[in-house]
């Protein structure tokens, strides 16, 4: 059967299922997943994307013993991964709590011009008129222009490319309190056909970059001697450093760091992909790639964590909007502005780090794990709510944890 399918952007979601029901021979049951509502409804997901069958559910869990800036804060975490949700409260629990700073919402937009005649003379043209590109720009009538926000520099570069040199017009623009993709790939095509009329170029590419290094947010805490021990100090400072010194290390080391700050950007609707980019991106910024946080001892003997990434989030518009749990997640939060969110998100972030570098310089990371995956492996095998305790503990008992296993621990108790 083709995957051609005639015009199924056009069909109703009703009909979409039925196709994809016949297509995938899907059971009854299996297609009765794809019509199960929860908080997303079908209705509002089908406005958000194109071709929609269904929603896709995850646990939504909440971390706890936040102390940032002097507030407390509940987090909440959206993700499928057992452990990274403990793990974070207990960071967080360990710690003294957390200072962090953020910028201003700066996000750049950049307007590729190609074929340059003279590249200079046009990099200098569109200097000179730098002014009233901006104005141009800011004429648009949006809310963000009337909360303050708009392009508020324009900075210009020649690039050497394999296709010759280009000139790339970089539009800086304050997003407030939105993530800022939609606004500021709005600005740059304002501004587009003026800048081909300054160069006498062709415009390709008009888009923001993900490397939002004018939006950094950055997080510290401390963990004192007396409550984590020296030894796990070490062991924590030579875990660090493998990370810094290898990029296979260190790859693994980010992840942990963005099970965190990727869990609470599900969880509050942000785009999580353009997070991610800009956090691995940032971890080879101008050197090799490396770890995006940093560990140190203080005078007196205690581990000082920092992280420090770019982080572009909004509470205004996108999903943020549109999916209603993401409205509830904020409201538990309670922050006031996108800035705040990031300085959470920055200090989740830590504390993951923080934990999983701990757990993997001592006692090892599957200890922890093992209850929960114990737990997932008795479900999978399709223990009752009653059983699931049990079936996991004989497992780990038997340190063999695995859905056949369950299913044989299941039939012995019959
Ligand atoms: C697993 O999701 C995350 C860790 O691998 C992070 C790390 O190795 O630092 C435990």
């Amino acid at each position: 059967m083709t995957s051609r399918f005639s015009q199924f952007y056009k069909k109703s979601l009703e009909e979409r299922q039925k196709i994809i029901k016949e297509y995938s021979n899907l059971s009854a049951e299996e297609s009765a997943l794809l019509n199960k509502e929860g908080s997303l409804s079908l209705e509002t997901a089908n406005h958000m994307i194109e071709n929609v069958i269904g929603t896709l559910s995850f646990p939504l869990g909440l971390a706890t013993n936040f102390s940032i800036n002097g507030r407390d804060y509940v987090v909440p975490m959206a993700l499928e991964e057992p452990s990274v949700v403990a793990a974070a409260s207990n960071a967080a629990k360990l710690s003294c709590g957390f200072k962090a700073v953020t910028d201003e919402s700066i996000m750049v937009g950049q307007i590729q011009l190609v074929n340059p005649e003279d590249p200079q003379k046009a990099k200098e043209t569109v200097d000179k008129n730098k002014k009233q590109l901006i104005e141009k720009a800011n004429s648009r009538d949006s809310i963000l222009i009337n909360l303050g926000g708009g392009v508020k520099d324009i900075e210009t570069r020649i690039l050497e490319t394999e296709r010759g040199k280009m000139l790339i017009v970089e539009l800086f623009v304050d997003v407030k309190d939105a993530m800022g993709a939609n606004a500021v790939n709005s600005f740059c095509e304002t501004i587009k056909e003026k800048l081909i009329e300054l160069t006498n170029t062709k415009a390709r590419a008009r888009i923001i970059t993900n490397l939002c290094i004018a939006r950094m947010v950055k997080a510290e805490a401390t963990w004192k001697k007396e409550v984590i021990g020296e030894e796990t100090i070490e062991a924590i400072l030579d875990a660090y450093a493998f990370a810094q010194a290898d990029q296979f290390r260190a790859t693994t080391h980010n992840k942990g760091i963005m099970n965190g700050i990727d869990a609470v950007a599900l969880a509050t609707g942000q785009d999580f992909r353009a997070i991610e980019a800009a956090a691995h991106s940032y971890a080879s910024f101008e050197k090799k790639y490396s770890s995006l946080t940093t560990y140190e001892k203080d005078s007196e003997g205690n581990l000082v964590g920092k992280i420090s990434l770019p982080l572009a989030v909004g509470i205004v518009g996108g999903a943020t909007k549109t999916n209603p749990v993401a409205q509830t997640a904020l409201k538990i939060l309670g922050i006031k502005s996108t800035q705040e969110l990031a300085m959470v998100m920055a200090c989740v972030g830590l504390a993951n780090n923080f934990a999983a570098l701990r757990a993997l310089s001592t006692e090892g990371i599957q200890k922890g794990h093992m209850k929960l995956h114990a737990r997932n492996m008795a479900i999978n095998a399709g223990a009752e709510k009653k059983q699931v305790d049990e079936t996991a503990e004989k497992m780990i008992k038997e340190n063999n944890i695995s859905v056949s296993h369950a299913k044989e621990i299941l039939e012995g108790m019959k």
